[in-house]
């Protein structure tokens, strides 16, 4: 990497999280996240989720569809586990390339998890045929038991869910998504090298006073929700470290303005347009943008066994407010906007579209 006061260069960075949703919508999801990232892991929580080989194919398809001109992006598809999706389907879908991993959400967890796993043991033998394949498992980490407190969520996870499943399947390759506590970044720490965790950028800069700041901010609700400020600081510690097991899931989920301005809001928040800007912010505020590199392009290639991007892109110096609306392409209605993560705040650096 190139760093200098005023600019950054880095080789391309991929996202290994993202929602980009399906239909017209695609068309303005795709593009903040194609115009800077390489490769996304592409979330399946769609309704009905994304269970069979066909339909992962034909959604890769309708994403390809949605890249703009010029953009080089390969979305890497992920199946959705059930409790009884088949063996078969995870090992098919795989050995043909349409499956890049499969992600478990635990039932009723959060958005579009409905149809997700009811108990870790009912998916034993397809988790050991990923094991047996070398088909990595991403995990939304988070217990469903409503009888827990919301921010104890993740830390009962590792506990109760995570720890007997690597001890079941010691050679599975997970990623814990979205970490969101200190105690997940100290758990994969101490892991074997078959478990990782992505962190998201929202993580690093809130934490959930943010959510109350004068009022309700649904903006800023996600699920796993951010946690105390001394789970953000071990977050950030995590991120700028240089620990290969850390690197960048944005966990991007935009939500129309209606289902955020609601009284029961979905939980989400779209930062693909200033993603890459906003890492950086951090890693300047940590004195640990010689670490950035690693983080974004490197670390999550080498976890999933990827080349690593030869080509670069830059940031340049230029502090700038995020505008407070992102506005849909074919937008028909006044609803059809989304509010970006960072509005309407200041982020010091800009991706430059103009740089080869
Ligand atoms: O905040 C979130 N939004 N967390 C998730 O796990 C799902 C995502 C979504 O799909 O909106
Ligand atoms: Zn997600």
């Amino acid at each position: 990497m190139h760093l200098t006061q005023d600019r950054i260069i880095i080789r391309q960075p991929d996202d290994w999280h993202l929602h980009l949703r399906d239909g017209d919508a695609l068309k303005t999801f795709v593009a903040p996240t194609s115009r800077v990232f390489r490769r996304a892991i592409v979330m399946p929580n769609l309704q009905p989720p994304i269970t069979s080989i066909q339909s992962a194919i034909d959604y890769r398809e309708r994403i390809l569809d949605a890249v703009p001109e010029g953009d080089l992006f390969t979305p890497l598809m992920t199946a959705y586990l059930t409790d009884d999706l088949s063996v078969e389907v995870i090992r098919e879908g795989f050995q043909r390339g349409v499956f890049f991993a499969a992600k478990l959400y635990p039932a009723n967890s959060t958005t579009n998890s409905e149809a997700g796993v009811t108990t870790i043991e009912n998916i034993y033998s397809v988790v050991e045929t990923m094991e047996e394949i070398g088909m990595p498992l991403l995990i939304h980490g988070e217990v469903a038991d409503h009888s827990i407190d919301i921010f104890d969520r993740e830390a009962v996870f590792l506990e109760s869910h995570l720890q007997p499943l690597l001890k079941r399947f010691p050679t599975l390759r997970v990623v814990l998504e979205h970490i969101t506590t200190e105690e997940a970044v100290e758990y994969v720490q101490n892991s074997s090298a078959s478990l990782a965790a992505t962190i998201t950028p929202h993580h690093l800069h809130i934490n959930r006073n943010a959510l109350f700041n004068g009022g309700l901010r649904s903006d800023l609700f996600c699920l796993p929700v951010a946690k105390r400020e001394r789970h953000r600081i071990a977050l950030r510690q995590a991120a700028t470290s240089g620990e290969p097991c850390f690197f960048l899931g944005t966990d991007s989920a935009p939500h129309l303005r209606e289902f955020k301005e609601s009284s029961c809001g979905c939980a989400g928040i779209f930062n693909a347009p200033n993603a890459i800007e906003s890492y950086a912010q951090v890693f300047e505020e940590e004195g640990a943008l010689d670490q950035l590199e690693a983080f974004s392009s490197v670390f999550g290639p080498n976890f999933y066994g990827l080349p690593i991007n030869e080509k670069r892109i830059s940031l340049v110096k230029n502090p700038h407010i995020i505008s407070s609306r992102f506005e849909l392409v074919k937008a028909d209605n006044p609803f059809e906007f989304i509010v970006p993560f960072h509005a309407g705040e200041t982020l010091n650096w800009s991706f430059d579209p103009n740089f080869i």
